[in-house]
């Protein structure tokens, strides 16, 4: 074998949570979050001197991945990262957070995905991500995972990771007849072979009208019937503090009330109610009980620093929910 092809060969991660089947499996993207805390918006062309900068834990998989596995749900993780540092970090995480590792491909001469996130005085943020190794996720990593993903309970994915990647598991997940969960974020069109494989799309208010092909002005429940006539199963629209609203083919539509928390900042809510909905899925809740737990899961996650670090376990969500 010559070097170079020695170079491309990823290696595979592996953790002590490796022996145990997952309850749910993540198509996970992994980001190194470069977080810098500035006043405001920066105007095209401008310079905007930071309050302070961070490295933190971060993609919408991985973040996902976290909640779900302290919301008690056994996870593992379908991943490609680089053999750099910020791949290190991810696999330093997942071992702490007791997430399997065993389809984790760590890429050679790689780079991980990073992230570059403003986060304004008022907690709200904008991102921009290079996806890294995480851009050759494959049809290839998940087929090595299918028996994973038929044994899981929930299958997850965001649109962070390679499409492909997304419809593969979820056609093994479909047929085995595990639930599949898609975060279409960030926001782009997705085809209606892939709405059709989700039984649970969770789309913030812009992302449900993008996944719709609707203006900024439609109707957010013209938007989730639109994905619901494409063949989803339910569509969760997130609304922040006010919890979501649930849409299911036949049924009237729900909303679920949220909770109003001091917001630190709110990098990874999303992340979090995607999460939180699979473990509480996986663990045999209706959705409306599921999206009502997510809903407390997420609350809790903006009252700390970046995605994570203030990430509930199941037990304070749960409080959250019965004393607030
Ligand atoms: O949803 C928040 C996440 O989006 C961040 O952690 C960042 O990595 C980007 O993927």
């Amino acid at each position: 074998m010559t070097k170079t092809a020695l170079q491309a060969t990823p290696t595979v991660a592996s953790t002590s949570a490796d022996s145990l089947s997952s309850d749910v499996i993540c198509i996970a993207s992994w980001n190194a979050d470069l977080v810098s805390r500035v006043a405001r918006p920066i105007a095209r062309g401008e310079t905007l001197m930071a309050h302070s900068f961070e490295i933190q834990p971060g993609g919408k998989g991985s973040n996902a991945a976290v909640a779900a596995s302290r919301q008690g749900a056994k996870v593992g993780v379908i991943a490609r990262i680089g053999d750099d540092d910020f791949g290190r970090m991810a696999l330093a995480l997942w071992a702490t957070e007791g997430i399997a590792t065993q389809h984790v491909a760590v890429a050679a001469n790689e780079r991980s995905g990073v992230a570059q996130i403003l986060v304004f005085d008022d907690g709200d943020n904008s991102i921009a991500v290079a996806t890294g190794a995480g851009s050759a996720l494959g049809e290839a990593n998940v087929d090595v995972a299918c028996e994973a993903i038929r044994a899981a309970r929930v299958v997850m994915a965001s649109n962070e990771v390679p499409q492909s990647a997304t419809l593969a598991a979820f056609k093994i997940a479909r047929a085995a007849n595990v639930k599949t969960i898609l975060n279409p974020a960030p926001a782009v069109a997705l085809p209606d072979g892939l709405i059709a494989l989700c039984d649970v799309l969770t789309p913030n208010e812009l992302e449900v009208r993008v996944l719709a092909g609707m203006s900024a002005e439609a109707l957010i429940e013209d938007a989730a019937q639109a994905l619901l006539d494409k063949g989803a199963g339910a569509v969760i629209v997130t609304l922040g503090s006010q919890g979501c609203a649930l849409w299911q083919k036949g049924q009237l539509a729900q909303t679920l009330a949220g909770w109003a928390m001091q917001v630190v900042d709110t990098i990874g809510a999303g992340d979090t109610f995607t999460g939180a909905l699979a473990a509480a899925l996986a663990r045999g809740e209706l959705l409306a009980e599921a999206a009502t737990s997510a809903n407390a899961a997420a609350a809790l996650s903006v009252t700390g620093r970046g995605a994570i670090a203030a990430m509930p376990t199941l037990a304070q969500s749960q409080n959250l929910e019965n004393h607030h």
